[in-house]
Order: structure tokens, then sequence, then C-alpha cells
């Protein structure tokens, strides 16, 4: 079976990098005084600026004719229109109906979902304006004052980031808790920061069958049931499900009028937009999260019908590509600058690495070029004062994504009387470090900067140490501010990007068959640590890790 790189435009890319690869990115910019024009786009509230990467418009063309050759809309439709495109599981692939504001009806095996989708988002939201407006009550009559999410993965990243993200909208004296991680010490801290009284723990899972979730789900639910000295019928009043699983969740004594669904063709990284978004619905309330869903389709639509030219996921995803495939770029760095945005990239880690790390094509062959890149990325300022030293003068090429709200939420010159703002120097940073990377420093300008300040023999012996090579490539991210409609834009857009690479590589973004090794395993040695004596039925090494942990526990 021949993959992607048998495509002629492929082969044409293969070429061009070829007689391309040595331009500067500096030399670009001085070639055409319209630069930042042409490469450039804006949706809504936002402005994309592609301009500092290493392509050119033959590039971009060369790029859009392999979006063609692959067919990604074909598939986008295929998509939206209900398809089970996620062949391994046989599901449909339909985080889009849930935010499908126009509600144009979209079907599943010859059933239109929206009228499902819309009655749990109604029941979401009765639910929701309850626990926000006191009307819903713990065991003993108090008002809730904390949620604790229990959930991991897409049960969690989505959630915990929107809530940080929005924080601004929320209602501040809803404690927002999200327990995740398997560790006792996660839900240990958690349960300290709340009362019994005036807690309610969502338990956030697709399957309902998941070993960290339904650990730290058993012991939320004794803890709370201790608290009432055994009285069971205090869960109703303090435990939700978001799942859908209905057994599963009655199984474990939450009653399911308390469960909010959803459907097998929501993946887990896409989730947010379901029930598993209840979280946010209670913290930013459900109008905010309808308009991040508003947002979110919005952009659907434009990666749908925009031109290719026009189109952000579409353009973002293809010179994504051109590192990756071409100028062999392993990794992906996600900046924001904006403190709300922390979680940003760890959410992306997953949305992006999860639906492309797969070496198998979609034929069941595999893949012959490199397929998802490496997400990774902290806030600006903090990132440059720790690893982008390695992204300025280090031997790796690493695009990199810088993203800023033109408007801060906190104006603290006026809000708190700061003897500076903050903004303009935050942006002054993101502003300049895009500009560093590309543009660089020659020598001659690291010559007239020393001269004078040593001898002539110390300069040269300190030039090339300051010497900024530059033609590093960015990608800038302009928008007026963080509010939720633009957050769901953002997510989406990303979304679309990584729909985009996986419909070019050939592979399927919405599986996950490698994270079952690990988890299948993990069950198998749970019992072996256990039991008597040494365990010699792995490997040396986990052998020996295993045998020391066992004679060491205490
Ligand atoms: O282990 C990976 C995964 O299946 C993710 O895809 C998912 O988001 C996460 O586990 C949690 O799954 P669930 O919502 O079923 O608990």
């Amino acid at each position: 079976m021949t993959g992607v790189e048998s495509l002629a435009s492929w082969k044409a890319l293969e070429a061009h990098y070829a007689a391309t690869s040595s331009t500067h990115i500096r030399d670009l910019f001085a070639a055409d005084p319209k630069r930042f024009d042409k490469h450039s786009l804006k949706f809504e509230d936002l402005l994309l600026d592609y301009s500092k990467n290493c392509v050119t418009e033959e590039t971009m063309d060369l790029l859009y004719k392999l979006a063609e050759e692959t067919d990604v809309i074909g598939l986008a439709k295929r998509m939206f229109s209900g398809e089970k495109i996620n062949e391994t599981e046989g599901r449909a692939v339909l985080h889009v109906a849930l935010r499908n504001q126009s509600n144009t009806p979209i079907y599943v095996d010859g059933k239109d979902v929206m009228p499902e989708v819309n009655e749990v988002l109604a029941k979401i939201k009765t639910f929701t304006e309850n626990v926000r407006g006191g009307v819903w009550k713990g065991h003993t009559g108090k008002t809730i004052n904390t949620i604790v999410n229990i959930g991991i993965g897409g049960s969690d990243l989505g959630p915990v980031m929107v809530c940080e993200a929005l924080k601004p909208y929320s209602k501040r004296d809803l404690k927002m808790l999200f327990c995740s991680n398997v560790d006792g010490t996660h839900i240990a801290e958690i349960l300290k920061q709340c009362d019994a009284e005036q807690t309610l723990f969502l338990i956030a899972s697709k399957t309902f069958t998941t070993q960290e979730t339904m650990t730290n789900a058993g012991t939320a639910k004794k803890w709370l049931v201790d608290y009432y000295k055994g009285d069971e019928s205090a869960v109703a009043k303090h435990f939700a499900a978001l799942s859908t699983n209905s057994a599963a969740v009655s199984d474990f004594g939450i009653d399911t009028n308390n469960m909010f669904g959803f459907w097998d063709w929501v993946g887990g990284r896409y989730s947010l937009w379901s029930a598993i978004g209840t979280p946010i619905a209670l913290s930013l309330g459900f109008d905010a999260w309808m308009e991040m869903h508003a947002g979110a389709h919005a952009m659907d639509q434009h990666f749908l019908n925009a031109d290719a030219k026009d189109n952000l996921p579409m353009t973002l995803a293809l010179v994504g590509i051109w590192y990756n495939n071409f100028h062999k770029a392993e990794s992906l760095a996600i900046l924001p600058y904006d403190q709300y945005m922390h979680r940003f990239a760890a959410y992306f880690q997953q949305g992006d690495m999860e639906s492309n790390g797969k070496y198998i094509s979609r034929d069941g062959e595999k893949v012959n070029v490199q397929t998802g890149p490496i997400i990774w990325g902290e806030p600006g300022t903090n990132g440059q004062h720790a690893f982008y030293q390695l992204i300025h003068q280090g031997t790796k090429l690493i695009p990199c994504d810088f993203l800023a709200p033109i408007e801060t939420q906190n104006n603290v010159a006026k809000d708190l009387g700061a003897p500076v703002d903050h903004h303009p120097i935050l942006l002054s940073n993101y502003f300049a470090q895009t500009e560093a990377m590309a543009m660089g420093k020659s020598a001659d300008q690291v010559r007239a900067e020393l001269k004078g300040k040593m001898s002539d023999e110390a300069v040269e012996a300190l030039v090339p140490h300051k010497v900024f090579e530059g033609n590093r490539p960015s990608t800038s991210f302009l928008f007026q501010k963080l509010t939720p409609r633009m957050l769901g834009i953002l997510i989406a857009m990303y979304e679309m990007k990584i729909f985009t690479q996986a419909a070019v590589w050939n592979i399927n973004a919405f599986d996950q068959w490698g994270v079952e090794l690990g988890k299948a395993l993990a069950k198998q040695i749970l019992p072996e640590l256990d039991g008597a004596g040494e365990v010699g039925s792995h490997d040396s090494s986990t052998n020996g890790l295993i045998n020391y942990y066992k004679a060491n526990k205490k």
C-alpha cells in the first residue's frame, strides 16, 4: 500500500524543500514588504500571523495542493455528516454535533442526534442553575460551595483548562477542584479543602471503568458516607455522574437522575462540549459555556467552507506538516502570553498527541512518514526564563505558537493601583520573542555593541556566543480578549488543525489503542505487589524493580 509520500504534491514539496531550505526568514521579509499582509489571516477578533515561518507563496500553494490531493475537506464532510470515520472503533466522530448551534439534523445510523443533544444540554442547564442559584441543597440542607470533579484525561484536562482560562467569568464563591491522579495524595489534599455538607462530587468518566477515576470516586464516596455515619442516602445530594455508561453509574450508587449522558461518538479528548463540560457550566454559567459552543461552531463552519488559503486550521496544519515532515522538526511549543491559559498546552498535549501519535495508517499499514509532533509549552514570560535559551540558540528546530490577548482581564494599574501597567510589558515580550527568533542578531551587531567595552581579543572570543542565527519559525495569534467565545474559537481551530494533519497522514485521529497495553499490565501487576515471595514473570528489569519495592515497602 502506498502512502502520502507517493503523492505528486508530496514529491513537489520535497523538491521545493531541497531548493529552498537554506533561505533565511530575514531574507523572505527583505524580499517582500507585503509579507505580513500576504501571510496573515483573520477570523472574527482573531489575527493569525504566519509570516515568520519558512514559507513562501509557492510553499503554501504546494501545501494547499497536498490538502486537496488528500481530500481533507472530503473527510471533514464525512465527519460532520455522522459517517463512522473512526473505523477501528466503529464510531462516528461528532463533537461538532454538540456545538451545532444551527441545530441542523445530523444522522447516526439513520437517527438525528440533535434532539438528544439538546435534551441533555437542557438538563445540564437546569442542574447547573440550581446548584449555582442555591436551589440544589446538600443532605443537611446547606447550599453547595465546592465542586470536586473526579476524572482523568479528557474527563479532566478540558474542564480544568477552561475553568482556569475563563476564571474572570467564574462564580468566585463556588470553589472548583479537580482530582485526576490515582496517587492518593491528590484526593487527600482535595478533601482537606472540602466541607462534606457543601461539596458536590462530579464523577466524570465516559466509560465509568477508568481505574484512576473509579478509585478516587470510591474514596470520595466513603469519605462522604463516613461523614454521615454510614447514611448512604446522602450520596444522592452530593454525587452526580457525567458518563455514557448508565449501568455502571447505577452500580456505583449514583441515582441516574443525577447522571448527564453522552454518546460513544464523543471522543474523550473532544468531550468538553458534552456533559463532561458540566463543571464549566457550573463555574462560568451555562450561557458562557454556550458562548464557547457558539465560537467553536463558527470555527467549524469556517473550516468546512472557507477557501484553503483563507482557512485558519487548514493553514496551521499545513505549516505544521511543512516542519514536521520536510524540515524534520520533532515538536511544537504552544506558548500563551496569558496566565489564565496556563493549562492550554497541557490540554493540547492530549488533544494532539493522543490523536495523532500513531504509526499505523487507516489502511492498517505502517506509515512511512513522521506523524504527530510532540506538544509542549508553558505560559510566557515564565518560559522565557526557563527553556527559550534552547529555542534561540539550541541545535533543534522548534516551531512555536505564540498566543496573546490585546486586552487584559486585569488592569492592575487601574484596579490595584500598581505603579506600572503590566500588560504592555507582557506584550512587549510577546512581540520581541518572535522577532528575535526570526531575525536573530549578526556578528557585526554583536561587535558594534561590545566595541570599546573590552579588548578586541575579548570581543572576538565572545562574539560567537552572543550571535543569534535567527531563522527560528513562529506563528502568532493575537485576539481581542479571552472571552468564552474566543476560547471556543481557539479550541476548535486547534481541533480542526489536528484533524487536517491526520487526514493528510491518513491516520485515524479518533482512536487511542496505544494507551491500552500499559493499563492491562498495571492490572496484572497490582495483585503481585501484595503476594508473598518474589515475582519472576516479567523481564529482569521489571522483576527487579517490583522485588526491590516489595523488599522495602513498609
Ligand atoms: O487512557 C486514555 C483515555 O481513554 C482517554 O482517551 C480518556 O480521555 C481518558 O482515558 C479517560 O477516560 P474515561 O472518560 O472513560 O474515564
